[in-house]
């Protein structure tokens, strides 16, 4: 395997990454796990300081980086909130990015603007890393997805793939389907029309030759597919209130949907993954079944994160 450097590297987008890339940070999360499951202890990042500036809310993004870093011995500085920051005075991204530049090693940066970690990341002298850029990128959780697919399924190549729900604003899908064109998969989009997958990203996979389809029913979507991968109506991106609480519960997963696709046992049995937070989309009923992978996607976060804080920083 081809060995790439990560050194001084920004994570913008899962753009940035070639298949071999992946293999690579998915090989090296394999051997952090047993620090992130408290198993072993770890140094390899001692003395490093991460910037935490998380200005849209997160719980598991945040947490695993954070826990990510702590877990090899580095250490966090954290910016609450915008309103608490001088982002809320009119300071640029831009001249925060210098100035976090002489506190830390490494920053980690989500914000609702599409755009602005690009633009933080321009200033600042040491490697960004993209935790979500409103609707735009969300390339550390198109890492661990693939990641889980890898250890659920055993493999990418030969899947069926199907992205299922809020398709136009979630951000996890349009990094994750970057990542899984370089495997060979089939893709399947399963939305409400209002929610449908937008074109820029249906050009790009057929620019490269990705084969996917769209389909506008839930159970469309599990039928012959191998791996279901549930997102949340994004509440936050809607102008119209009421057209958000119009469509927030249009595909709702349980287990007799599941039953009655043959994805609950046996060979056909689908993975079910989601990035979390579920607002009513997965029926607690699904939780207890062996393909409901989404609370072992979330832990998976952590290994992810280790990897790529640690390649970096330069510190592996
Ligand atoms: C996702 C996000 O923030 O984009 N969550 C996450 O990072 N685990 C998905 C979402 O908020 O719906």
């Amino acid at each position: 395997m081809t060995q790439i450097s990560f050194k001084g590297r920004d994570i913008l987008s899962t753009e940035q990454f070639s298949r071999e890339d992946i293999l690579h940070v998915c090989e090296v999360a394999k051997s952090f796990e047993k620090v992130a499951q408290k198993q072993e202890t770890s140094d390899i990042m001692k003395g490093c300081v991460m910037a935490s500036l998380f200005y849209e809310p997160s719980t598991r993004t945040r947490l695993s980086f954070e826990t990510a870093m702590k877990r090899l011995g580095g250490m966090v500085v954290t910016a609450a909130s915008e309103d608490t920051s001088s982002l809320s005075k009119g300071e640029t991204f831009y001249d925060t990015g210098k100035m976090v530049s002489a506190y830390a090693d490494v920053v980690a940066m989500r914000h609702p603007k599409r755009g602005s970690v690009d633009e933080l990341a321009r200033g600042c002298s040491v490697p960004v890393i993209n935790a979500g850029d409103g609707p735009g990128q969300h390339p550390t959780q198109a890492l661990l997805d693939i990641y889980t697919i890898m250890k659920e399924r055993g493999t990418v190549d030969g899947l069926t793939v199907c992205l299922a729900g809020d398709l136009k604003y979630g951000r996890t899908v349009h990094s994750l389907l970057m990542l899984l064109r370089h495997f060979s998969v089939k893709l399947v989009f399963a939305s409400p029309a209002e929610l449908r997958m937008p074109d820029e990203y249906k050009e790009y996979l057929r620019d490269k030759n990705v084969d996917f389809k769209e389909v506008d029913s839930l159970e469309e979507g599990i039928r012959g597919s191998d791996v279901l991968y549930m997102t949340r109506v994004q509440q936050e991106r809607f102008e119209d209130r009421a057209e958000y609480e119009r469509l927030k519960l249009a595909f709702v997963l349980d287990y007799s949907m599941l039953e009655r696709c043959g994805g609950v046992t046996g060979s056909s049995a689908i993975t079910i993954m989601h990035p979390l937070p579920r607002v009513g989309e997965i029926s607690m009923d699904v939780d207890d079944l062996p393909g409901a992978a989404y609370f072992r996607q979330a832990a998976n976060g952590v290994p992810i994160r280790m990897a790529l804080l640690a390649f970096v920083t330069g510190r592996i």
